[in-house]
């Protein structure tokens, strides 16, 4: 009897959260918080560990089951996987409209049903009876790779199909995908552990879904997309393309939200067009627009060639992958004295704009990746960040090419460069002798989050340092409305905007003119914590290290970062000069009487967190004004349960108390991730 009642309630937990899944990933409109979706994982766990013969594999708790294998099983595939014809312009397009119009012997315009193009890769889903039990790659179209194990751990792929008209047999072809954040944040982690950085999400998505141990690839951010129905049995099949995508949506498949039905080729022509300008703000990468003749019945007609169909195309965008040479590599020096290694290419469009420099990051980044001057280098451009040189051609090498080489001395100032033990970046010993350091330094200064100076852009104070009008961010406080309107394209009526805009600057606050110095490593947040705990600029001036270390957020390294700022005789003088220009602000209340977010609440940290260690969590709360406990009682708030979490999330549960993932604790703490 007992055990009827517990199937019964394991039955109606996986249906919630299957239910869950698909208002999530599917619908894009999650109905609960992850917390409560979280508790009802973790109940469901719970009842599977007591009752072992009641797991079946189309549990949500069954992403990762198998063991690491040997090597992928091959599959064939009964409905071969095809690709697509690639259309560059609006004359391509044309031609393919004609051709299709032609063949088909209709003279009114074609409907198309569109969506983007993702840059993943092609994948398979078989479900039987609602189950998933095969996922295979393209491969060569014909067969291709069992990869069941692997898929199975991607969130958005369903296990188990919803609703009440299941299928007998569903195949389902997509694409399985890296999204940009997380694609970014696994980079992070890669270049953490030393291990191979990938060259975009595609790559990643391929070289995670390769995994032959299941577990590494259910720690990659991966996602799925569903495309096209490649077989469908039990069920009446829609008869347009648009309207087979509805059916999937609703068996519980994510498919594309840009999906469209089109009523002509203009049509085609204004999704491209709407796409392409939606393409940088998208969280994820797409490469071009699929348009594919929304009537089954047509695309029958129309049929094959060789290894594409004849009624899609792919409307490709400028690639955001591009080769060109590397000329040199020239040495930018920052606000901080930092070296950047600059390539200088051979100018080339990527991505829709001509590109003649990108960064390199650093000299571990070019030794890893092998860059010489001379090469041939494929130049990445995606987004607003900025172009960047992923790798070498190696075939394209010849002898004579050089690596790079980190100069001796400042290109700026011809001091000394050194590199700090332990750090990645050499850095000019120049300091503020460092024309560039002084332009960065008061462009730093200047900028929103710190002293928010309307009007001064950073090609002004380049102006201003190379006349020799301004050494230092005292100076700014110096500068005559005569001397501003003898600038370059500077009217007089700027030339007062700036002044004003200088003189309303002076009234600031202590933490935007900790942060505003540009002391290394001190961010806003910690510039607030220092202004919190010191309340007084004095205070924070005269500190040793010994103090500095108490306050939330710095370290030793940063701790000596402040003391050796404040040693410089230079700074003193120029923070004197600032203040006695009339720079100032309100006081400071100490930090107990101040509202913080958190003040009043307590939280208890258990379990292995993805991104923190415990240590650094608790760091976060405290900041926030929240105490931080060892054990659960009635009083604690939350208790923040990463993996492997133990006693302390059961006795949260009998106590009633809310229990929060790494996800609700980053939401909590604005520390978003994924
Ligand atoms: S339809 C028979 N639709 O592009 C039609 N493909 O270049 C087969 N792709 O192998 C593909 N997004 O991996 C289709 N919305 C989309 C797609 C898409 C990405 C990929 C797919 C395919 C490749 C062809």
């Amino acid at each position: 009897m007992a055990s009827k009642k517990i199937q019964l309630e394991i039955n109606r937990l996986r249906d919630e959260i299957n239910l869950h899944n698909t208002q999530y990933y599917v619908l894009d409109d999650p109905q609960v918080s992850d917390q409560y979706y979280d508790q009802l994982l973790r109940k469901l766990q719970t009842l599977e560990k007591q009752f072992p013969g009641l797991i079946t594999t189309d549990s949500p708790t069954q992403r990762v089951g198998a063991e690491a294998s040997e090597q992928f099983e091959s599959v064939e595939h009964e409905v071969p996987m095809l690709s697509l014809d690639n259309a560059f312009d609006e004359a391509e397009m044309q031609a393919f409209n004609k051709r299709l119009s032609e063949l088909l012997s209709l003279e009114v315009s074609l409907q198309y049903c569109a969506e983007p193009k993702l840059d993943g890769l092609a994948v398979s889903l078989l479900y039987e009876q609602g189950q998933l039990v095969r996922a295979a790659t393209r491969g060569d179209g014909r067969s291709g790779e069992n990869i069941t194990t692997n898929v199975r751990t991607i969130k958005s792929v369903p296990l188990k199909l919803v609703g009440d008209k299941i299928p007998e047999l569903l195949e389902v072809r997509g694409e399985v995908y890296m999204p940009l954040k997380g694609f970014k944040q696994l980079n992070d982690r890669q270049r953490q552990h030393d291990n191979k950085i990938f060259a975009n999400p595609r790559n990643a998505a391929a070289g995670s879904l390769r995994q032959l141990d299941p577990k590494i690839t259910a720690s990659r951010p991966l996602a799925f997309c569903c495309y096209s129905i490649a077989q469908l049995l039990g069920t009446t099949l829609p008869d347009s393309q648009f309207d087979q995508m509805q059916l999937v949506k609703l068996l519980g498949l994510p498919i594309s939200p840009y999906i469209e039905k089109l009523n002509s080729i203009e049509a085609c022509s204004d999704y491209y067009h709407s796409m392409a300008d939606k393409r940088d703000f998208l969280s994820f990468e797409i490469d071009g627009v699929v348009f594919k003749l929304n009537k089954i019945s047509q695309q029958n007609k129309a049929g094959f060639v060789s290894r594409a169909p004849r009624w899609a195309i792919a409307r490709k965008f400028p690639a955001q992958e591009v080769m060109t040479t590397l000329l040199d590599v020239e040495f930018q020096v920052g606000r901080t004295g930092a070296l950047t290694p600059v390539a200088r290419l051979e100018p080339v469009e990527v991505g829709g704009v001509i590109v003649s420099n990108a960064t390199l990051h650093n000299m571990d980044e070019i030794n890893r990746k092998d860059i010489r001057i001379g090469d041939t280098v494929i130049v990445r451009r995606a987004g607003d960040v900025i172009p960047e040189v992923v790798s070498a051609v190696l075939k394209d090498r010849k002898a004579g090419f050089n690596k790079p080489e980190m100069p001796g001395a400042c290109p700026v100032c011809n001091s000394e460069v050194i590199q700090q033990e332990g750090q990645a970046a050499f850095r000019c010993t120049g300091g503020l002798v460092c024309a560039a350091q002084r332009k960065e330094a008061i462009k730093h200064f200047a900028s929103r989050k710190a002293m928010d100076i309307d009007g001064l852009g950073d090609k002004l104070v380049e102006q201003l340092v190379d006349l020799g009008l301004i050494d230092s961010i005292a100076d700014l406080y110096s500068l005559t409305l005569d001397q501003l309107s003898s600038m370059d394209r500077m009217a007089e009526k700027s030339a007062k905007n700036l002044l004003d805009a200088l003189e309303h600057s002076k009234q600031t606050t202590l933490p935007r003119f900790i942060y505003s110095l540009g002391i290394r490593e001190v961010g806003e947040a910690t510039a607030l914590a220092l202004a919190n705990y010191f309340t007084e600029l004095t205070a924070v001036e005269s500190a040793d290290e010994e103090t500095l270390v108490q306050v939330d957020d710095v370290g030793p390294v940063v701790a000596a970062n402040i003391v050796h700022f404040f040693d410089q005789a230079e700074n003193q003088h120029v923070i004197q000069r600032v203040i006695e220009a009339g720079l100032q602000w309100p006081d400071i209340e100490k930090v107990e009487d101040i509202d913080l977010p958190l003040k009043g609440t307590t939280y208890v940290i258990t379990g292995t967190l993805e991104n923190y260690s415990r240590q650094q969590a608790a760091e976060i709360l405290k900041k926030l004004g929240a105490k931080v406990s060892s054990s659960v009682s009635k009083k604690t708030t939350a208790v923040v349960a990463g993996d492997r979490p133990g006693s302390k999330v059961d006795k949260a549960n009998k106590l009633d108390v809310t229990v929060l993932d790494e996800k609700a604790f980053d939401e909590l703490t604005g520390n978003r991730h994924v």
